[in-house]
């Protein structure tokens, strides 16, 4: 995964600044790089900053207040694996680790969710999340999959109006609500994020099918999606790699699990298919087909 996304400066403005964030630097991504990101004054009031561990190492890191007048002294840090460091701030901290034996630095905002992962080449770097919570899996934060992408995606998967797909981490609900207005299918989307499944909801009023869809709120990896014909996802691989048992469980035989740019690890066998969508900034997207 490539890092060198932009942190978006505003939680309402999520969505339209991680669509930024994936057409500046194309896909994949979902990491953040802070060190481009100005420091500036954020609203009062501290708000949490989560740091999860996701990586099969204990990691170490400090911590900084970045402005004058931070009552917050450096502190070092040691995060295992899995573990989430979680501390309030009323300004950006950077946070320093350890990066192919240099050391890196970036801002981190308060009120958001970050996480240690391993980046493409293996070195572990951190990355924006979705959400801090530690009774649920960080499968990926929100952005969106383009339009171009989701129609090859629906198109791969065959779907029709007895198709009913299911979105892992839904996002503002595109997959499933395209799935329903252009072929009449049923769906449903599940994401851990509140926000994401306001808009979804909207959505489904604005695009009138609500009678064709669903929007839960739930961490998708206790949901129950034995219903599904399709499944669409996209997240990061490691997350693919930790629902795969749970498709395996869960998915009837012949369901087919459509994938945006990440691989499902271990169905090597379960690929039929697999294409690549250049989406209207020029941007390569993968799309893998598997059949359960
Ligand atoms: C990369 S976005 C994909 C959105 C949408 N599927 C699309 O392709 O446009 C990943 C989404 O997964 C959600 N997510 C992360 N962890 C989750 C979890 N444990 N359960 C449900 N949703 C989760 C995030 O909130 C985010 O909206």
């Amino acid at each position: 995964m490539k890092k060198k996304a932009g942190l978006v400066l505003i939680l309402a403005a999520a969505a339209v600044a991680a669509a930024s964030v994936y057409l500046l630097c194309g896909a994949p991504q979902f990491s953040v790089d802070a060190t481009k990101t100005p420091a500036r004054k954020i609203d009062p009031g501290p708000k949490e900053i989560t740091i999860r561990n996701v990586t099969k190492e204990t990691v170490r890191y400090a911590l900084q207040e970045q402005e004058p007048g931070a009552n917050v002294k450096p502190r070092t840090r040691t995060l295992a694996i899995g573990a989430i460091d979680r501390f309030p701030a009323v300004q950006t901290v950077s946070v320093t680790y350890k990066k192919d034996g240099r050391d890196v630095s970036y801002s981190l905002y308060p009120g958001r969710p970050y996480s240690f992962r391993y980046d493409r080449a293996g070195a572990i770097d951190i990355y924006q999340g979705a959400h801090g919570r530690a009774d649920a899996e960080d499968l990926a934060p929100w952005v969106p999959t383009p339009p171009e992408v989701i129609v090859k995606m629906m198109d791969m998967a065959q779907v029709n109006k007895n198709s009913i797909v299911y979105d892992i981490g839904c996002g503002d609900g595109r997959i499933v609500l395209y799935a329903a207005k252009a072929f009449g299918a049923h769906g449903v989307g599940i994401d851990i994020d509140p926000v994401r499944i306001d808009e979804c909801k909207a959505n489904a009023k604005r695009d009138r099918v609500e009678n064709l869809v669903k929007f839960i709120l739930a961490d998708a990896t206790k949901i129950d999606i034995s219903k599904a014909t399709v499944v669409a996802l996209y997240l990061l691989p490691e997350s693919n790699e930790l629902l795969r048992p749970k498709f395996e469980k869960d998915l009837k035989p012949g369901t087919l699990v459509v994938s945006h740019n990440y691989v499902v690890p271990g169905w090597d066998a379960k690929e039929i298919g697999n294409a690549t969508v250049i989406d209207l900034e020029k941007i390569e997207h993968s799309v893998f087909l598997y059949k359960k």
